[in-house]
């Protein structure tokens, strides 16, 4: 893998001086991508499922094809795969769906701080709503989950086990198939936020036996404004919808309706079916290269990385024994805030603040970190011009009297 060539695929990046360190917030994309919405726009700008005629057999061809290529990319089943607008509301529709009609007073969920927002605050609702008691794990000294945590909670009123399989703060690789294994032991289902995952790990949900797996295209060098809901076609089937309009309807008459089979039931109006079909294109893309390759990629720049920020004095590194291309960090005494609006002066793009996951900054008693995040167009060049602006930034603040 050459990230060097890679990064004239990404037209972002035509500007040499750019260092893009935020591809955990939303990826680049590959004008490989572009052109295949370019391609959707300009050639079968159409809508799907409805028109009888060919440009309208051409979008439905692609968007399904789309689906197949999600499917064969986790080793899902064609109809277990929905698309969505995001992971967000792919997590939501698990919780809401699912969580609301099978969940009672009686039961338990459990989730953990490290949890992105949108995988803890679905499940929060379901638990004021049904009465269902919301559990945390307990993170280990390092955050994180950990089996033997795991297992102090998980117990016979656990319905329903919702946790992440990447951090998007921590970069931990959570141990999902052998809690997926635990948790079915005593007849939970696991929903599995593979948001950060999917765009840097191989996953198959068979293998992991997860019941349901949700993910983005924009992290993953695709389009913003679509998403992916795997889900066991067994309770898929059982669901109901949580939307209601067009095409996702079979009979409709005046007081009653019923639901195509997944999984339409669960899409509907007009998809994002530019979206999908990018999302399509970014597979493509990927699978081109190869996410074990990536994924090596990453975790080399984020030990070079960390090992270079080690050498520099007041800095705080949270989480250095992470598996993947991410690094969270504060510059002792210095706001993220601040810190980060100087890196942007050397055209440096990452994130500070909370990264939508209030809780592990809670835990780790920090008001807001930095964060970094790698992927397959960083090179090591990128990292030390990082690694310089950080100690910069560091003597900046200093000087001033931070
Ligand atoms: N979830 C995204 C992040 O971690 C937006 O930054």
């Amino acid at each position: 893998m050459d990230p060097y060539k890679l990064k004239k695929d990404f037209p972002v990046l035509d500007d040499e001086t750019l260092i893009y360190l935020d591809t955990a917030a939303s990826s680049l994309k590959p004008k490989q991508v572009i052109k295949k919405l370019d391609e959707y726009y300009e050639k079968y700008s159409v809508n799907v499922h409805r028109g009888v005629y060919n440009l309208s057999y051409v979008a439905t061809e692609m968007y399904e094809d789309s689906r197949n290529k999600v499917s064969a990319f986790i080793n899902a089943d064609f109809n277990e795969i929905i698309f969505t607008r995001g992971a967000s509301s792919a997590l939501n529709l698990v919780a809401t769906s699912y969580g609301l009609n099978n969940l009672s007073s009686t039961d338990e969920i459990i989730v953990s701080e490290l949890e992105h927002h949108s995988q803890v605050l679905p499940w929060q609702n379901v638990s004021n709503i049904t009465k269902a008691k919301l559990v945390y794990v307990p993170l280990n000294k390092e955050g994180r989950i950990t089996i033997e945590n795991f297992k102090k909670v998980l117990n016979e009123n656990t319905k329903v086990v919702a946790l992440n399989y990447i951090s998007n703060v921590m970069g931990y690789i959570a141990p999902i198939k052998e809690i997926i294994k635990l948790s079915h032991e005593v007849g939970a289902i696991v929903s599995v936020d593979a948001a950060q995952a999917a765009p840097h790990k191989r996953i198959d949900v068979k293998d992991l036996d997860c019941d349901f797996l949700s993910f983005s295209g924009h992290k993953m060098l695709g389009p913003t404004g679509i998403g992916v809901l795997y889900g066991k076609s067994k309770l898929l089937d059982e669901m109901p919808p949580i939307e209601f309009g067009g095409d996702m309807n079979d009979n409709v008459d005046l007081y009653e309706a019923s639901w195509k089979e997944i999984p339409y039931k669960f899409e509907t109006g007009t998809p994002g079916i530019a979206g999908a079909i990018g999302l399509g294109a970014a597979i493509d893309y990927i699978e081109s290269i190869g996410l074990e390759e990536i994924a090596i990629h990453e975790k080399e720049l984020k030990d070079y990385t960390i090992k270079k920020l080690e050498e520099l004095k007041d800095i705080t590194v949270y989480n250095k024994t992470a598996e993947t291309g991410i690094i969270t960090f504060n510059i002792d005494g210095v706001h993220p805030h601040d810190a980060v609006t100087f890196f942007d002066g050397d055209n440096i793009c990452m994130r500070a603040g909370h990264h939508c996951a209030q809780l592990i900054i809670k835990w780790l008693e920090v008001v807001a970190t930095l964060r970094v995040s790698f992927y397959l167009y960083n090179t090591v060049e990128d990292c030390d011009k990082f690694v310089e602006s950080v100690k910069n930034a560091r003597d900046f603040f200093k000087s001033v009297g931070f």
